[in-house]
């Protein structure tokens, strides 16, 4: 760092000034005189995507030929963090041997609703799915000394107007859901650089939010690395540098250096200010530098089979009656539709990939003589095609089992814009339709980064959820279809039966520049399950070929106190025929709260790969913050002191274990009264209800107890009831004659306060 602040000290204000925004496309600066190197940065976030430099400076040409590994959609699904951290370390690898100093991901927004258009990309509604497994990748990348840029801070849940949006969103929510989906990444897996998102969040562009860019980020989380904008993000350049906003990206032209430097002249922004994001830029440039790996080479080959690895964890087995799957070789099977032969692997916009090599599920199928193939339907279409469907119908006819290869077509789901409907093309859900009027036995398997309504569900009998699983994933399709491979995939996010029922639908994706997150924590299955909705497939959903048993559920204690830590251990079990890896999944229930809280939320996963026969145990260790919610009064974590339920699922549906632990408060919540507190809220504290007891003894509502015909309706726990809500000022209307006076409510008031602060 000395050395870096003596660079500084050496350079020029329009020097300094230069190297706030990129160089070009996609470079930072550089400066000969004083042996700075420039530093190039590439999409990400699940392959690289490095533009061929003599030739671009829109970012629009082709870009070399890459590896796409499964997209975030995809590997949240595999709940598997050595599998992030393997893949990781595969593209930390592809950078040093192209020379990119950072990989411009991964991408962590919490899927909000079914319709982003980039939820592809993304990876859960729950923030500590999203968490967990960003911070693995950025691990993985990281072990290979290239940066990473956890992106897009803060609130980018949509496309829709995502340059000018502002996400209304209240204090709780973003730090329970959307802070939360960055904050472990960001203080476990130390990111070298996070992006800022295009959009506004509570009206102030992310790229000059203070509050989030330099308050949170660097004073709660402790960042250290520098923040880029997101592409063309940047508003108001000097604010946006005072705000945390260190790397302008892509170039200004100059344009911004001159506002810069002009703003330190005139007085209006601390040269320090200037320094300190040229140091920190600086710092992550000469990391990358000192410590290249020259002998690294880019061999696709290797990565193409980490590719399919990794895809083999993300498929999810959502349905499989009867044990449809997995299908003997010697059976005569239809692979049907155009996806069989040409897998969509991957979504649209910049993270996309020009990859080396597809294995489509037909090539993985090669050599498999008892195996049909017809189109179904073509994929740029919306209509049937009459000739495509009469021979899908017939070859399904004449085999022993139809696959059906479906899914959302490029064109319904990419970056820069977001669905209008969570439907699949008419013409693909007809043909499952009629393909399942001929054979009984039908498998889907989908292609789709976020949920879609399957109204053929009962009519099939499998359904394997690839999501977007990346170049390789014909060959992973193909091995768990023939059981080669056990999948073990579950879902991180809810499948609604229908977009109506996801808590954002009555606003999303808002109206003109303005969009309210009105369902406040309530994102995914927090929501579902609170309203006991019926859903298509629960979080965390996924099937496998063998069968696991549950038992044991251990907690280290039964009482503990907020700042403690619970060791939680339970013993699973692979009661089947058949090698298996299942996602065991810890949620927490409070079980009584007055602060408002989903029914439970998920608190711990673990995967575990099982023999037939074998048991482990899987053990949690909870700390504070799996018990307590954001209380916007302390602006802090708060633990509030009760029971809650430690369960133990297979799904957020399908809890097979529970212990209680009572958890102590984790810090007086500070009281002030006045007179509009409640004599409920007061009765409380018990310090302060003995106050109001004396009161209510001397006859404060008069001396006529136990009087009138209209007293003797009332009963003492009745007479109470009415008074929990009654403000302390009520006393003065309600009051008989003999009752209090303005001045003894005042001091009571006054004597409650004193009170609280001794
Ligand atoms: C995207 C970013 C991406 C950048 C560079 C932007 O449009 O939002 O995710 O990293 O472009 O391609």
């Amino acid at each position: 760092m000395e050395r870096i602040k003596e660079l500084v000290a050496q350079m020029t204000l329009g020097e300094k000034a230069s190297f706030c925004s990129g160089a070009d496309f996609w470079h930072t600066e550089s400066l000969e005189r004083l042996g700075i190197p420039a530093s190039m940065v590439s999409d990400g976030p699940h392959g690289l995507r490095k533009q061929d430099e003599a030739a671009d400076h829109l970012g629009v040409n082709e870009s070399i030929k890459a590896v796409c590994f499964p997209a975030g959609c995809a590997t949240a699904a595999s709940f598997n963090r050595e599998l992030l951290e393997q893949m990781g370390e595969a593209l930390g690898k592809e950078c040093q041997a192209e020379g990119v100093s950072v990989i411009l991901g991964p991408a962590v927004n919490i899927k909000r609703s079914p319709l982003c258009g980039r939820n592809f990309e993304y990876y859960s509604e729950d923030p500590l799915v999203a968490s967990e497994m960003a911070g693995a990748l950025v691990k993985g990348i990281q072990s290979q000394n290239v940066g990473t840029s956890i992106k897009h801070f803060l609130a980018n849940n949509q496309e829709t107007r995502r340059m000018s949006v502002s996400a209304q969103i209240d204090g709780r929510a973003l730090r329970e859901i959307y802070l939360a989906a960055f904050e472990g990444a960001i203080t476990q897996g130390k990111p070298w650089t996070v992006m800022c998102s295009y959009n506004k969040i509570n009206g102030v562009y992310a790229a000059e939010n203070k509050k989030y860019l330099t308050d949170v980020l660097r004073g709660q989380w402790g960042f250290e690395g520098y923040v880029m904008s997101d592409w063309g993000a940047v508003n108001d350049r000097v604010a946006d540098l005072e705000a945390g906003l260190e790397l302008e990206m892509p170039s200004s032209m100059g344009a911004n250096d001159r506002l810069i430097v002009e703003a330190v002249e005139k007085g209006l922004l601390k040269e320090e200010i200037l320094d300190r994001a040229v140091e920190r830029i600086l710092s992550v440039v000469f990391r990358f530098e000192e410590n290249r790996d020259r002998t690294a080479v880019f061999d696709r080959d290797k990565d193409h089979e980490t590719a399919r690895k990794v895809a083999e964890e993300c498929l999810v087995l959502l349905k499989n009656e009867g044990s449809l799957l997995p299908l003997a070789t010697d059976k005569k099977v239809a692979f049907i539709g155009e996806f069989a032969a040409k897998p969509r692997y991957q979504g649209g916009g910049s993270s996309h990939i020009n990859s080396h090599k597809i294995t489509s599920a037909l090539d993985a199928a090669a050599g498999n003589a008892n195996i049909v193939y017809a189109r179904g339907y073509d994929s740029s279409k919306e209509e049937t095609d009459q000739a495509l469907l009469a021979e899908a119908v017939k070859a399904a006819a004449e085999a022993d089992v139809a696959v059906i290869f479906a899914g959302l077509p490029d064109s319904y789901e990419s970056e820069g814009f977001d669905r209008p409907h969570m439907s699949m093309p008419a013409s693909q859900n007809r043909l499952i339709e009629e393909v399942a009027k001929v054979q009984p036995d039908v498998a889907v398997v989908l292609h789709n980064g976020s949920p879609v309504e399957m109204p053929w569900i009962s009519k099939v009998k499998a359904v394997l959820e690839s999501y977007l699983g990346g170049q390789a994933v014909g060959s992973a399709q193909y091995d768990i279809l023939f059981g080669r491979v056990n999948p073990s995939g579950k879902l991180p996010e809810t499948f609604p039966l229908k977009l109506e029922d996801n808590p954002s639908y009555l606003n999303f994706p808002g109206e003109k520049d303005v969009v309210e997150y009105r369902e406040g924590i309530f994102v995914g299955y927090r929501y579902y399950d609170k309203k006991k909705m019926e859903v298509l497939f629960p979080f965390g959903h996924g099937l496998s070929y063998t069968t696991f048993a549950y038992s044991g559920l251990k907690l280290d204690k039964r009482r503990m106190e907020a700042q403690d830590t619970l060791r939680v251990s339970v013993e699973v079990a692979n009661t089947g025929s058949r090698l298996g890896k299942e996602v065991v999944q810890l949620y927490v229930r409070d079980k009584e709260s007055t602060a408002i809280r989903p029914e439970k939320e998920l608190r711990g996963f673990a995967k575990v790969e099982l023999k037939p026969g074998e048991t482990k145990t899987v053990s949690f260790t909870l700390g504070k913050r799996a018990f307590a919610y954001y209380n916007t009064q302390i602006h802090d974590w708060h633990v509030e002191g009760g029971d809650f339920t430690i369960m133990i699922g297979k799904s957020s549906r399908d809890i097979v274990l529970q212990e209680d632990v009572y958890v102590g408060q984790s810090a007086p919540l500070p009281v002030h009264y006045t007179k509009d507190t409640t004599f409920g809220d007061v009765m409380e504290n018990p310090r302060a209800a003995e106050f109001v007891e004396g009161l209510l003894s001397q006859g404060m509502f008069g001396g006529e107890e136990g009087g009138s015909a209209a007293s003797e309706a009332i009963s003492r726990e009745m007479m109470e009831a009415m008074m929990r809500d009654m403000p302390l000022r009520g006393v003065l209307s309600f009051a008989g004659k003999g009752g209090v006076g303005a001045e003894t409510v005042k001091k009571l008031i006054d004597r409650l306060n004193e009170s609280e602060k001794a």
